[in-house]
C-alpha cells in the first residue's frame, strides 16, 4: 500500500490557516481570471507560445500580490527550461502561511490558440509537502465521480472487464455509460476495449484536466475517464476530486531514460507506483480554481466587449465541499486589463 503524503509542519497557526484558507479560496480566483483574461486576448490566433505566455504573465503577477509564503511544486517545467512559473520558484509576499501550488496559467494551448472547446486558466493550493512532486511525463489515469466503493478502482483491470463492472454498479447498462478518452493514436486498443464492452465515448481533443473533473460533476454526462495524459494534469485533477468527491488512479508512463531521470530528481523511486488522488493531492485544506478562457462543459469562456469583459470561474474547498461559481464583470476602463 503506498504510504500516503504528510505535510510538513506550517508555520502558520491553526486559526491563521482556517481563515487565510477561506479568505484566500476568494482571493484565488483573482489568480485564474487574470490568466484568462491574458490568453483570451489570443483564442483563435494559432500562436500557443504568445497565449501561454500572456497567462503565466499575467498569473505570476496576481499569485505574487497574495500574502503567502508559496512554492510552486507543479508548474510550467524545471527552472533551466521554464523561467517563469518554475517547478520550486517561490511566489507569493513571502509574508503568511507556506503553501504549495499546483498550476497551468493555460491548460489547453493548443485549444486556445485554434479557439476549440475547453481551455482554462487552473489553480491548486495545499499545506506544504501536500502535492505530488510529478515530473513532466505522461501519467495513465482512471478516474470516477463520487459514491463507489473506496478502493473501486483498479489500475491493472482490462478496460472492457471495468467498464462492465462500471455498469453493474450504477446498475445501468453499458450502454447508457460514457467515457472520457483523449483522442490519442495511444489511445486505439483502449477505445476498442470500452466501444467493445458496449459504452459510449466522448473524445477530447485536449484538456483532461476538465475531463476528469466532468467525472465528478452533478449535471455531467461523463461516468469515468481513462487515458494517458500529463502527470501535471494528473496532480491538478486529484486536486479538484479531492473537493468534489470521486476517485482516480495514476501511474507514470516513462518513454525514455531522460524521463525517470527527471522523475528520480523528484523523488521518485517506485517507477510503477500507482498513486490515489489522496497521494497526488494530499490534505484537508486543498483549494482549487479555474477560469473558463474559451467554453466548455464545466465554464463558459471568457466574454470580451468594448471596455470589459466577464469571466466565469469556480472554486471548491476539500474541507468543506463548497463550490462556487464566480460570473465576475471586469471594467477595463477603471481597472485597466492586465
Ligand atoms: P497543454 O495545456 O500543456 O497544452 O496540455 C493539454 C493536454 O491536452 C492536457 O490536458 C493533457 O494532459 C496533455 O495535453 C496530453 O498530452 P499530449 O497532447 O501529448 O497527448
Amino acid at each position: 500500500m503506498p504510504t500516503k503524503l504528510k505535510p510538513a509542519a506550517n508555520s502558520a497557526t491553526p486559526d491563521l490557516l482556517l481563515s487565510m484558507d477561506r479568505n484566500l479560496a476568494l482571493e484565488v480566483v483573482r489568480v485564474t481570471e487574470s490568466a484568462a483574461l491574458a490568453a483570451s486576448l489570443h483564442v483563435g490566433r494559432g500562436d500557443e507560445k504568445a497565449a501561454d505566455q500572456a497567462a503565466v504573465d499575467a498569473m505570476r503577477t496576481v499569485l505574487n500580490s497574495l500574502s503567502i509564503d508559496g512554492r510552486v511544486v507543479i508548474g510550467e517545467g524545471e527552472r533551466d527550461e521554464a523561467p517563469m512559473l518554475y517547478i520550486g520558484e517561490r511566489v507569493g509576499t513571502g509574508h503568511g502561511p507556506k503553501i504549495d501550488i499546483a498550476l497551468d496559467p493555460l491548460e489547453g494551448t493548443t485549444i486556445c490558440a485554434t479557439g476549440g472547446m475547453n481551455s482554462l486558466a487552473v489553480i491548486a493550493m495545499t499545506e506544504e509537502g501536500g502535492f505530488l512532486n510529478a515530473p513532466d511525463t505522461y501519467m495513465q489515469k482512471i478516474a470516477i465521480g463520487p459514491g463507489y466503493d473506496p478502493d473501486f478502482l483498479d489500475m491493472n483491470e482490462p478496460a472492457d472487464d471495468f467498464v462492465r463492472r462500471l455498469a453493474r454498479a450504477k446498475g445501468a447498462r453499458p450502454e447508457q455509460l460514457m467515457i472520457c478518452i483523449l483522442d490519442r493514436p495511444r489511445h486505439a486498443d483502449l477505445i476498442a476495449k470500452v466501444r467493445a464492452a458496449g459504452a459510449r465515448i466522448t473524445l477530447i481533443q485536449d484538456g483532461d484536466v476538465s475531463g476528469v473533473i466532468a467525472t465528478a460533476e452533478e449535471h455531467s454526462a461523463i461516468d469515468a475517464y481513462m487515458g494517458t495524459g500529463g502527470a501535471p494534469e494528473g496532480v491538478l485533477a486529484a486536486a479538484a476530486l479531492q473537493c468534489t468527491g470521486g476517485q482516480m488512479l495514476g501511474r507514470l508512463v516513462f518513454r525514455n531514460d531522460g524521463e525517470k531521470a527527471r522523475a528520480e530528481r523528484m523523488g521518485i523511486t517506485d517507477f510503477g507506483r500507482v498513486y490515489t488522488h489522496d497521494d497526488m493531492a494530499y490534505g484537508p485544506n486543498v483549494m482549487f480554481a479555474a477560469t473558463g478562457v474559451t467554453d466548455g462543459a464545466m465554464l463558459k469562456g471568457v466574454r470580451r466587449y468594448v471596455g470589459g469583459a466577464t469571466t466565469h470561474s469556480i472554486i471548491m474547498r476539500s474541507k468543506t465541499g463548497t463550490i462556487r461559481r464566480i460570473e465576475a464583470t471586469h471594467n477595463f476602463s477603471k481597472k485597466p486589463q492586465e
